[in-house]
């Protein structure tokens, strides 16, 4: 393609395209020099091409000013009623910057970072010792600290920097903005706290806690739903549409000897409702005659093959099982305030008779001993149907899959199970690929993985007698060790009954969800009550009354939330103190926390992130005088400027609470 390299046309669109196509060019030429030195080449070919070379480079310098100086007229992308992330600010900024810069180098690396020590200013732009070492590849000698000058000298003005320096072999350390934080966070009076910008709302289906029926939800599906929660949760606070799916096992084959053993025990359960309440003894009981009786086991298949072709008498006994699973589930949600709806395999069943038959037209499921299989992209096939005919565990994944991508047409697809699942979900998404119900390019999918749940003794979680723990017993355990946290430091004395109650809840289910949340998913944990439990440190505990704490300043100065909506318009959080400064540049930081977990799904980044706010909050309040008393007690001065700084680091706070699902109380 032609480009008029003389009048290069400075609206922005067509500036864009013709950079990109100049530096195709370019990137093809650099290829030529490098690549193209054949022994053949003549020198005089190759001066021609240097020196064409050096014309496009002159000419994309040209042109990445002039895109950047009409960037800076417009105004980086700004929503005045909430917080700003720093981060994407700085690298657009930088961005600029840098392409003036080094305008010979495509796509060029532009690394913002938190300054690790504040000697070195607030945030860091790093990209001067790798741009140094492009250049030495492409046989260029350029010292870091040149280009970190260069890119200084390039950086257009923004409100958001207030000094910059050079230092070390080439970091370009950065100054942030008193006037620019003001800015950022007292938005937060007057619009509350509001997610950050995304560039796209999505359809989302998040697929967690998914426990398996008659079975006993175990400590591994409670993490799968405490993760789950909160990844929705952070999601819709983004913005995003997000549908909460229950994928439980309600269609395996434990069924057919489930309803045989049902049929035997209780003839009359079509009109009179069995006595099942103790799930797990009648599994167990059924699973016994399973093995040992063959006469039995030949019944509990045809169930099965029944209950799949919907007949009506074995769907009764069918949904009357179910019925009991979900109560006995329920009462674990509505302790751990879940919302999820329920779309369990057996949801699937046409859709699993459906794909298969496509599969198999579309010539992807191959013959292996009896099963057909789909092979994706990993070592291990898919089993799309079983010897005996019947659907396993990976077919209704396939089947389910279309449903989310194709027939709810969900953009981004989230799966929340314990890591040995992991290699599952990979096959699943490399055959969902082949297939063509998967494209890269329009869909997400993420399976999101996390460790065992270890006991004390750092072995399996089980009771002492080594039974698997029921779910209901730990949460009332939580209950009464929480209970008796509050006792031992005499909140009894101090809260009435229902604010008892309240801190009690607040306190034994913040704990579970949050020792959870604040490990790193990917490693195994210990559950332990001793620790969650602990006031110090890390925990539910520590936070939620922090949080008390930090509310209870402005209630002390009869400073009500309207109250300090109305002073915001007339007053401004200070940030002359080193300590009010330091919380500021914390709480600023929300925007920037809140896009980079998104990324990853990773949630302990986020409990670090309270945490800091909360100690950093001690900082600032151990040195600045927010009320001042006599010595009788009575309040003779208010700073109102720091009431406002309390005020946005406990909404700020409770916002990251909200995410990760723990429930702040008034008074603790
Ligand atoms: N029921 C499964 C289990 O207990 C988890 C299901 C996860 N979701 C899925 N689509 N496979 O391990």
């Amino acid at each position: 393609m032609d480009i008029d390299l003389s009048r290069p046309n400075l609206e922005a669109d067509n500036a864009l395209e013709q950079i990109s196509l100049l530096r195709q060019k370019l990137s093809e030429l650099q290829a030529n020099i490098t690549c193209g030195l054949q022994p053949t080449t003549s020198d005089n070919d190759l001066n021609k091409l240097i020196t064409h070379n050096i014309k496009l480079k002159h000419r994309l310098a040209i042109l990445n000013r002039a895109i950047s100086k009409y960037s800076i007229k417009q105004p980086l992308s700004v929503d005045p009623t909430r917080m700003q992330s720093i981060t994407d600010i700085l690298t657009e900024l930088f961005s600029m910057a840098i392409t003036s810069a080094c305008p010979d180098i495509t796509d060029p690396p532009v690394v913002i970072a938190l300054s690790a020590n504040p000697k070195f200013k607030d945030y860091q732009c790093n990209s001067a010792l790798p741009l140094a070492n492009i250049y030495k590849q492409l046989g260029k000698k350029v010292a870091p600290k040149d280009i970190a000058q260069k890119i200084v000298d390039n950086l257009p003005d923004h409100e958001i920097i207030a000094g910059l320096e050079i230092a070390g072999p080439g970091f370009i350390n950065i100054g942030l903005s008193k006037d620019f934080a003001l800015k950022n966070l007292s938005c937060i009076f007057e619009h509350g706290v509001k997610p950050p910008i995304i560039p796209k709302k999505l359809k989302v289906l998040v697929d967690f806690s998914s426990p398996n029926i008659a079975k006993e939800m175990h400590v591994g599906h409670l993490r799968s739903t405490i993760i789950g929660d909160s990844i929705s949760r952070l999601l819709e606070f983004l913005g995003h549409d997000v549908l909460r799916i229950n994928h439980v096992g309600d269609w395996g084959t434990q069924f057919g000897m489930l309803i045989a053993h049902l049929q035997d025990r209780f003839p009359d359960y079509q009109t009179k409702s069995p006595p099942i309440g103790d799930l797990q003894a009648f599994y167990k009981e059924s699973k016994q005659r399973f093995d040992e009786d063959e006469e039995f086991k030949k019944r509990a298949y045809a169930s099965v093959v029944k209950l799949q072709s919907f007949d009506p008498e074995h769907k009764k006994a069918w949904e009357l099982i179910c019925d009991v699973s979900r109560k006995e589930f329920q009462k674990i949600y509505d302790c751990l305030d879940i919302k999820l709806i329920e779309r369990g395999e057996s949801f699937y069943q046409k859709r699993m008779e459906l794909i298969v038959k496509e599969l198999e037209e579309k010539g992807f499921l191959e013959h292996d001993e009896g099963r057909k299989v789909m092979w994706g992209d990993q070592s291990i096939p898919l089993t799309i149907v079983k010897t005996d005919g019947g659907f396993t565990y990976d077919t209704s994944d396939m089947a389910a899959i279309k449903q989310r991508l194709c027939e709810e047409n969900a953009e981004w697809v989230i799966y929340i199970t314990d890591a040995g699942q992991a290699t599952h979900f990979q096959v699943l998404f490399g055959c969902a690929k082949k297939a063509g119900i998967l494209d890269p390019a329009i869909h997400r999918v993420d399976h999101v993985g996390f460790g065992v749940v270890l006991g004390e003794d750092k072995k399996k979680f089980k009771t002492r007698s080594g039974e698997t723990v029921r779910l209901l017993d730990l949460l009332e355990e939580g209950l009464k060790r929480a209970l008796d946290k509050l006792k031992e430091k005499e909140r009894d004395k101090v809260l009435t009954p229902e604010e008892l109650k309240k801190a009690q809840e607040s306190v034994a289910y913040g704990c579970i969800k949050y020792a959870d949340l604040s490990h790193n998913r990917n490693h195994e944990y210990i559950f332990s009550f001793d620790k969650m439990l602990e006031d110090k440190g890390n925990t539910a505990v520590y936070l939620l009354y922090a949080l008390t704490r930090i509310r209870s300043i402005a209630r002390t100065a009869n400073f009500t939330p309207e109250k300090i909506r109305e002073l915001s318009k007339t007053h401004q959080i200070t940030l002359e103190h080193e300590k009010e400064w330091k919380l500021a540049k914390v709480l600023l930081r929300f925007p920037d926390v809140l896009l980079k977990i998104t990324k990853d799904l990773f949630l302990h980044p986020l409990c670090e992130y309270v945490y800091e706010i909360a100690t950093t909050f001690t900082e600032f309040y151990d040195n600045c005088y927010c009320i001042e008393k006599d010595t009788s007690g009575d309040i003779v001065k208010v700073n109102v400027g720091r009431i406002l700084l309390t005020e946005a680091a406990a909404v700020i706070m409770a916002q990251c609470f909200d995410i990760l699902g723990l429930k702040p109380v008034e008074k603790m």
